[in-house]
């Protein structure tokens, strides 16, 4: 048996340019003065410059397809990537888009609303719906309902990107080949990880990599990082998709409930919203390595990698993982930045 069986019990189709590159941060890692630092490049996954959302859509998008639907629906906030992504992915495979985008972040200004994503949304030629409410799951899926009603009444097929837990996380078998491939990729250089430290946002990342390292029998840890909620509400939310996607891999033994790690100490002052140590992860690694991450989830990210290492969380000769998802057109949306 091997771990990517799994693949032939779901629809996928190709949105991905895979395998992303593995790299070791020299600068970056002279810079920190602590464990070897390395990262898996999936913000070059190519589709409409890149991100992970593209590999968790080609799980959604071959359902889509399999159903024969020709309209993709999707919601996320006004800056998100995976609106954007998805976008184009509808494009690539000839389908309509239909994107809805959430009020989640307070005090934005014009810049936010205009540009980085939200230009490219109306690029990709997205039907644009605004949603008033960023934090209700359950009122922005019924309202996607509601357009696949009008879709279908106008002659269409709709496919539905639902945002809530009642949907089984098809996104996150993406991420377990990504881990896979990880794996393979660490193998093929010779390179041993101590640990992988990711964005956990609506956990289809986190639990597909924490899975796909399982499965594909490594037992590095994972260390998530919250960009969307505190830890008290995001640990039952990994675990609940932890379980589900052990479930459709097949994985052999269940993961114990202490391997699922999530730390909120750089979410502040909330979704979306800088803080210093933000602005500094961002700018040591532009400045380091000229690498660009992005305000909301990856410089959240490599702000908590900075923080564990200050911590004292890994040995110095270990070998730490960064997981760059992506998300770099929201940088011009920040107008922050810059002030
Ligand atoms: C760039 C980027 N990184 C990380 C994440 C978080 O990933 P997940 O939603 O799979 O937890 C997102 C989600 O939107 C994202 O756009």
């Amino acid at each position: 048996m091997s771990p990517t069986d799994f693949r032939q019990r779901f629809a996928r189709v190709t949105l991905a340019h895979a395998p992303t590159p593995l790299e070791f941060m020299p600068n970056f890692t002279a810079a920190l003065g602590g464990p070897n630092l390395y990262v898996k490049r999936d913000d070059c996954t190519g589709l409409a410059m890149g991100g992970n959302k593209a590999r968790q859509l080609e799980y959604y998008l071959g359902e889509a397809k399999s159903q024969n639907a020709d309209t993709v629906i999707i919601t996320g906030a006004v800056q998100s990537n995976f609106v954007r992504q998805a976008a184009a992915a509808a494009r690539k495979l000839g389908m309509g888009i239909h994107v809805q985008l959430e009020d989640r972040v307070e005090g934005k200004d014009d810049l936010y609303r205009t540009s980085g994503n939200v230009l490219l949304d109306h690029l990709l030629g997205a039907t644009v719906h605004n949603f008033p409410v960023g934090e209700d799951e359950a009122a922005a899926d019924a309202a996607l309902e509601d357009i696949a009603d009008q879709v279908r009444a106008e002659g269409g097929r709709p496919y539905v990107v639902h945002l809530g837990m009642g949907h089984p996380p098809l996104g996150s078998l993406g991420y377990v080949d990504s881990a896979l491939e990880t794996l393979d990729q660490a193998a093929n250089q010779g390179l041993s990880l101590d640990a992988v430290v990711l964005a956990s946002g609506s956990a289809a990342t986190h639990s597909g990599f924490l899975v796909g390292l399982r499965h594909g029998g490594s037992a590095v840890p994972v260390y998530g990082i919250c960009v969307r909620r505190d830890a008290g509400q995001q640990a039952p939310r990994v675990l609940r998709r932890v379980r589900e996607v052990e479930e459709m891999v097949g994985i052999a033994s269940p993961i114990a409930e202490s391997d699922i790690k999530v730390d909120d100490s750089w979410l502040a002052p909330g979704y979306g919203q800088l803080n210093p140590d933000v602005t500094e992860a961002l700018e040591m690694t532009a400045h380091t390595e000229g690498l660009l991450l992005d305000p909301v989830y990856t410089a959240k990210t490599m702000a908590g990698l900075i923080g564990l290492v200050r911590r004292g969380t890994f040995d110095d000769n270990a070998n730490v993982l960064f997981l760059h998802t992506g998300g770099q057109p929201a940088l011009f949306g920040y107008s922050q930045l810059l002030s």
